[in-house]
């Protein structure tokens, strides 16, 4: 099957080695965006239960065998946990074919892990997020010199038909990705989860809480994008001298707010330089 993809052709098969909670959301978004057919699409899941859910609900043909889903992609995204990677890839060893794409969401694992478990060179790493699964997510990428000018583009219109993607041209800037984009929807659920109780503290229900701390956040995100303006800037212009945003800011500032976002992304993302070690 063929499809225009931002004025791009585009047309693969897929297999998935592992079909948990972000293969199934680039599963769903490839079919929602009309990249793939369901008829060129597997996936390969230990669980039955997940197999038989997989193909119920998309219509994709399911296996138990790796192997077996391997031989029938283009590209063979590696949506496994990462303590399930070395099983996989004593599996997988010296399967894939030059003119196949490995694309591997797996946190932690390097290119040359990959390179050298499965004996293959066409890689692509990837470091999604979970909005990815309401088409929203951020995903950063990057591939070995070995992939190819079409494979980028299959790689690139996967992530693009999740959200928005961004390739960088070194694997360091994975790991930064990682701490900022890749963790980054726990620290946007932690500030909702304490505006929200601390909102329920001074007094409001809720679910009044709930809504007005949700729409919150996603008006003042699509303000950010919309408006052209810096974050600092809009932040400036919601602040008049001696009113209430400003009290409110003086005591983030005085809790030392900023530097402790920052000092969490460090942590963060020298978690993720060990964890690929
Ligand atoms: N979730 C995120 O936001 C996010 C963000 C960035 C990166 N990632 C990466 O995405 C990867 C997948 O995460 P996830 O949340 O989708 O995990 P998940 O829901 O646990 O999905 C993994 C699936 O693979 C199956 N599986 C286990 N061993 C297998 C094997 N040997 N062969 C084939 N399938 C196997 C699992 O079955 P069982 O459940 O029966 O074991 C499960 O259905 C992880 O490596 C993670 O680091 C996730």
């Amino acid at each position: 099957m063929k499809k225009q993809y931002e004025g791009r052709e585009v047309s693969m098969k897929v297999a998935f080695i592992g079909g948990g909670n972000m293969g199934e959301a680039i599963l769903a978004a490839i079919l929602a965006k009309g990249l793939s057919s369901k008829e060129a699409i597997s996936v390969s899941d230990v669980s039955q239960t997940r197999r038989q859910y997989l193909g119920q609900k998309y219509g994709v043909t399911v296996v138990g065998d790796n192997r077996q889903a391997v031989s029938k992609g283009d590209i063979v995204v590696l949506a496994i946990k990462p303590q399930q990677l070395a099983e996989v890839m004593a599996e997988l060893n010296s399967q894939l074919k030059p003119s196949q794409l490995a694309l591997s969401i797996i946190a932690g694992a390097r290119i040359s892990t990959l390179r050298h478990g499965l004996s293959h060179n066409h890689i692509v790493r990837v470091m999604p997020n979970t909005p990815a699964q309401i088409g929203e997510g951020m995903s950063a990428w990057t591939a070995t010199k070995e992939v190819t000018k079409q494979q980028k583009t299959w790689a690139g219109s996967i992530l693009g038909a999740m959200g928005r993607e961004i390739y960088v041209d070194d694997e360091k800037y994975i790991d930064m990705a990682t701490a900022v984009s890749g963790s980054g929807p726990a620290y946007v659920f932690l500030f909702a989860e304490a505006l929200v109780d601390a909102a329920i503290h001074i007094g409001l229900s809720h679910d009044i809480a709930q809504e007005l701390v949700l729409q919150t956040i996603l008006g003042s995100t699509q303000f950010m994008q919309q408006s052209g303006k810096l974050p600092s800037e809009l932040r400036r212009m919601v602040t008049s001298p001696g009113g209430t945003t400003a009290e409110a800011l003086a005591q983030l500032e005085k809790g030392q707010f900023t530097e402790l976002i920052k000092q969490a992304v460090i942590a963060a993302y020298n978690k993720a330089k060990e964890l690929g070690n």
